[in-house]
């Protein structure tokens, strides 16, 4: 009997925590985007997919940027099919390659005429080494969308308003940035116990918040405007590259207490769409509101030193 009420009760708790912690707000704006043309990273899967598709029903032309072309194509056919539109278009990109990056930006520029929103949402969460020698989060989390961003800058500004949408992460709260390291081997942190992976992924992701604070800084004068965010915990594909292990522990927990990709795309809505949140550009949202940063993730001095090594790394400088 007192197993029975038990039972209900820790059943009754976990859905109403589900229900109203877990599932957060949602996106209200009613905008519609005819004529206006966005670009989501890493949109084959996850948040960024779902992304995509809301944009292109509310009449954006939508730039699918993925890396792989096999992924990519058949997330075009799911896009078009679920939004009901035929203006959505795949261009390759992978952001662990400058090269790649830079004919993505190339092509882009030469095939499109206008770029209004640009939502930098792929991520990994893998340790290794990019194609250019770079620690594989701060190379594709960081130093990919770094350039991609300076690269199609004029366009955003010649388009302008547009905005600029950075996925981060809460994981930035535990990181910090260590610069000899970076200085030296082009990396946020070499180890790859589970520690050391999961701290250079919250490195990688303090980065996204420091670049948003000096980008919209560079951009003041301008109305482009740019965001920082987190998604909150989504079940979705971040975690296939960790063991197996931790992935058969992590399953059933994520299914039921992580939000789905659908609630997870709200506040990427939400940043990239909302009417009058321009004052808050340079800003860090969650759950479709402003937070407060800690001082170290609006530190200038920090977010200059990091965006002049960026374009040292990119070759911009
Ligand atoms: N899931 C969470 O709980 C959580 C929490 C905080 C922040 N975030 C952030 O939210 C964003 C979206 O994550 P998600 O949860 O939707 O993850 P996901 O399901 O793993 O999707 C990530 C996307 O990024 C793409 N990507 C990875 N490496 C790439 C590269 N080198 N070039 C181009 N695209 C690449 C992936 O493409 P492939 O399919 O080809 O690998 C995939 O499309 C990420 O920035 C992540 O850090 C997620
Ligand atoms: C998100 O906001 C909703 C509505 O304001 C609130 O009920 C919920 O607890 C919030 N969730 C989180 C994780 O902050
Ligand atoms: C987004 O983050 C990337 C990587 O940290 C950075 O290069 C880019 O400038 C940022 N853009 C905005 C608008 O914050
Ligand atoms: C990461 O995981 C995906 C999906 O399980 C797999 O296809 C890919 O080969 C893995 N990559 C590495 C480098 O382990």
């Amino acid at each position: 009997m007192y197993l029975l009420l038990g039972i209900g009760v820790f059943i009754g708790v976990a859905y109403v925590y589900r229900e109203i912690v877990v599932k957060g707000k949602r996106c209200t704006s009613t905008v519609r985007l005819h004529g206006k043309t966005a670009i989501v990273t890493g949109s084959n899967t996850g948040i960024g997919k779902i992304t995509a598709i809301d944009l292109a029903k509310r009449g954006a032309r939508v730039i699918l940027a993925c890396r792989s072309k096999q992924r990519g194509e058949a997330a075009l056919e799911e896009v078009k099919r679920e939004s009901g539109s035929s203006q959505v278009v795949f261009m390759q990109l992978d952001l662990g390659s400058l090269k790649s990056v830079r004919s993505f930006a190339e092509n882009f520029l030469k095939t499109e005429s206008r770029l209004d929103l640009l939502i930098n949402n792929a991520g990994i969460y893998m340790h290794g080494r990019t194609e250019d020698g770079l620690g594989m989060m701060f190379g594709v989390n960081h130093i990919g969308h770094f350039l991609l961003t300076n690269l199609l800058l004029d366009r955003l500004k010649a388009c302008e308003p547009s905005r600029v949408v950075n996925l981060s992460s809460v994981a930035h709260n535990f990181a910090s940035i260590d610069f000899d390291c970076l200085n030296k081997h082009k990396a946020l942190g070499l180890g790859t116990s589970f520690m050391e992976v999961l701290k250079a992924y919250g490195d990688s992701k303090l980065c996204n918040v420091l670049f948003n604070h000096e980008l919209a800084k560079r951009l003041q004068g301008t109305k482009v405007t740019c965001y920082a965010l987190h998604p909150g915990a989504i079940n979705s594909e971040l975690a296939r590259n960790t063991s197996s292990i931790l992935q058969l522990v992590l399953k059933p927990l994520t299914a039921y207490f992580f939000k789905n990709p659908v609630q997870g795309a709200q506040t990427t809505l939400h940043c990239a769409l909302q009417e009058g949140i321009e004052p808050l550009s340079g800003r860090y949202f969650s759950n479709c509101t402003v937070r407060e940063l800690y001082p170290k993730a609006k530190d200038d001095a920090a977010a200059k030193k990091l965006w002049e090594l960026s374009e040292k790394l990119c070759g911009l400088a």
